[in-house]
């Protein structure tokens, strides 16, 4: 019976643990995407918490890409060194890092993607803040190869790993979407065409990074909207990928209109609010061969250890309880259990955008509180 604690492999990638700290925007890069040192800092401070894998913030790859402010880019050589800067702070903290890749297509506004966003289709959906334009069979070759190039780009600066971005309403979902998905060539239509964009990026990025280096995917297992992706599509998408040789699948679900089944739910204040996406990834885990990761609502160490130990998950994925508490895996597993101490409240998403970078509006107020109450 696997336990939290206990080492791991994702494609030869040996983790000293199974929890893994999902992908979470940090808002902190220059408004040219280049990764700072605060970000740098960060990272340092996560690997030092003891997680045993970190997933970086999404990173653009190219800049029409571009979704939210401070996100980061990798779709520049330019970034070298400050992408150096972050992989061996976390190395040199004993820690291991993949960096997650995206392309938010209709997702982006045209103020941040720098034009008319593109989308698998020119439709205006509940997702999308503005009608996009129709991508061009050349326009997808051409993004299918910068997720190529970011890839190269992430294995030459010290990433462990990579995770391409295929949840959430992103690109990649949108292709996977019929809601968003309304093509009529060989990418849009039966589910195998919809997974066409996707497989067509996994395959470029394993040509770039070779056989023996491991590739991930965080993949939407429904998008919880009327019309969207449904589980049944899903998990052809989750098989096709396992049979074509993925190193794991973190299974998450929702797009920002979801409502109150979005990606980050509020308010997971009791152990049964917990886990919200176990049932979806277990349905993943059942037709493919690789590592399943599950993310949503993991407060509690017993309820993340039966994910791992009763259900046979590879690993718990979590990003709001480690903004909180970067040092919560260390903290479990020298003995202290009890749960995070994130309440879940979002919070944390506004001084990614008005601050230059998130942080736990919670825990400020609190230290505030205490401030102004102790006697001098
Ligand atoms: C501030 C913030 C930023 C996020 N950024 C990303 C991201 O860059 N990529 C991603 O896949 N998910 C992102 N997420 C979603 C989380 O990775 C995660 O899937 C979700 O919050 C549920 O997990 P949790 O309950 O442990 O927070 C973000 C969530 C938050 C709160
Ligand atoms: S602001 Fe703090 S308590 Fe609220 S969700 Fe973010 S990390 Fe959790």
């Amino acid at each position: 019976m696997a336990t939290l604690f206990e080492t791991s492999t994702i494609g030869g990638m040996v983790l000293a643990n199974r929890l893994v700290r999902s992908a979470t925007w940090e808002g902190m890069s220059d408004p040219d995407g280049r990764p700072t040192a605060r970000m740098a800092g960060l990272y340092d401070t996560l690997a030092r918490g003891g997680v045993g894998l970190i997933i970086s913030g999404f990173a653009y790859v190219r800049p029409d890409g571009k979704q939210l402010p401070g996100k980061m880019g990798i779709h520049t050589d330019d970034f070298a060194d400050d992408y150096r800067r972050i992989t061996e702070a976390v190395h040199a903290a004993g820690g291991k890092i993949a960096v997650q890749l995206v392309h938010a297509g209709g997702q982006a506004g045209s103020q941040m993607a720098g034009t008319t966003p593109l989308a698998p289709s020119a439709v205006k959906v509940d997702q999308f803040p503005e009608q996009p334009a129709e991508l061009t069979t050349s326009q997808i070759g051409d993004i299918v190869a910068a997720f190529g190039d970011a890839a190269g780009r992430a294995k030459d600066w010290g990433f462990d790993a990579v995770q391409f971005h295929g949840a959430h309403g992103y690109l990649i979902n949108q292709f996977l979407s019929p809601l968003t998905n309304r093509r009529s060539d060989a990418y849009g239509g039966s589910i195998e065409n919809r997974c066409r964009f996707l497989l067509e990026v996994y395959w470029k990025v394993r040509e770039t990074v070779g056989g023996d280096y491991p590739v991930m995917i965080k993949l939407n297992a429904s998008d919880n909207l009327d019309g969207g992706l449904m589980p049944e599509d899903a998990a052809v998408a989750a098989r096709t990928l396992s049979q074509s040789g993925i190193d794991a699948i973190e299974v998450s679900a929702g797009t920002p209109v979801s409502g109150n089944r979005n990606p980050s739910r509020p308010k997971i204040d009791a152990p049964e609010k917990e886990a919200y996406h176990l049932e979806l990834a277990l349905g993943i885990k059942a037709v493919v061969d690789c590592p399943v990761m599950v993310v949503g609502g993991f407060r509690s160490y017993a309820v993340a250890e039966e994910a791992v130990a009763r259900h046979g998950l590879g690993h718990v994925a979590m990003s709001r309880p480690l903004i909180r508490e970067p040092g919560l895996p260390a903290r479990w597993r020298d003995g202290d259990r009890s749960p995070a101490r994130c309440i879940s409240c979002n919070g944390c998403f506004k001084p990614g955008r008005e601050e230059g970078g998130i942080y736990c509006v919670v825990e400020k107020k609190e230290r505030e509180k205490k401030g102004a109450t102790r006697p001098d």
